[in-house]
């Protein structure tokens, strides 16, 4: 069983990644499916308890740039005892904010958003739990290349 925890700027490919790779085995978990939640992070926790306790592997589909962010998921999985693991979308900025501006309707982020992202993220380390981390990079429309992550 799987904790999977995305990590990257808003537009970087995640969600993706996500229908590419893991949406026939993981439950997706974002909180991009709360918006009109009162306490999204609460909401959140409790989604990936219930899926990990019934024995289904989770992606976390969010930004979670801070360290803090992504420690209040990796706690689940240590509960849990499941693999934790982290793919890191690394995306230069002035494509995020192109491929951003071509999203339709609520797709689309302001870009104040992408740079206050920006701002927060700290890229991930082996020190906060994981057991794995990857690099995700694009390397064609619609192809993603994944590399091993060494820190
Ligand atoms: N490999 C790729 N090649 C070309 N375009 C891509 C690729 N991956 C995603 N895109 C496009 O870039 C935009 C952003 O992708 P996506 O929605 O997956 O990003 P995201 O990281 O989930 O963003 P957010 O954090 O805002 O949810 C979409 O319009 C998507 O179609
Ligand atoms: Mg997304």
């Amino acid at each position: 069983m799987e904790l999977i925890i995305f990590i990257g700027l808003q537009a970087s490919g995640k969600s993706t990644f996500f229908r590419q790779h893991f949406a026939e085995t993981h439950l997706l978990v974002s909180k991009d499916l709360m918006r009109n939640n009162k306490n999204p992070s609460r909401r959140q926790a409790q989604l990936i308890k219930e899926a990990l306790r019934a024995g289904r592997s989770v992606v976390v589909d969010n930004t979670n740039p801070k360290v803090e962010d992504r420690a209040a998921l990796i706690q689940w999985g240590q509960v849990y005892d499941v693999q934790i693991i982290g793919y890191y979308f690394k995306s230069q900025v002035e494509c995020c904010l192109e491929r951003n501006q071509q999203r339709l309707g609520k797709a689309r982020v302001p870009d104040v958003a992408i740079y206050a992202t920006i701002k927060k993220l700290t890229p991930p380390s082996y020190t906060e739990g994981f057991h794995q981390l990857f690099y995700v990079q694009i390397v064609a429309e619609f192809r993603f290349k994944v590399s091993s992550f060494l820190n």
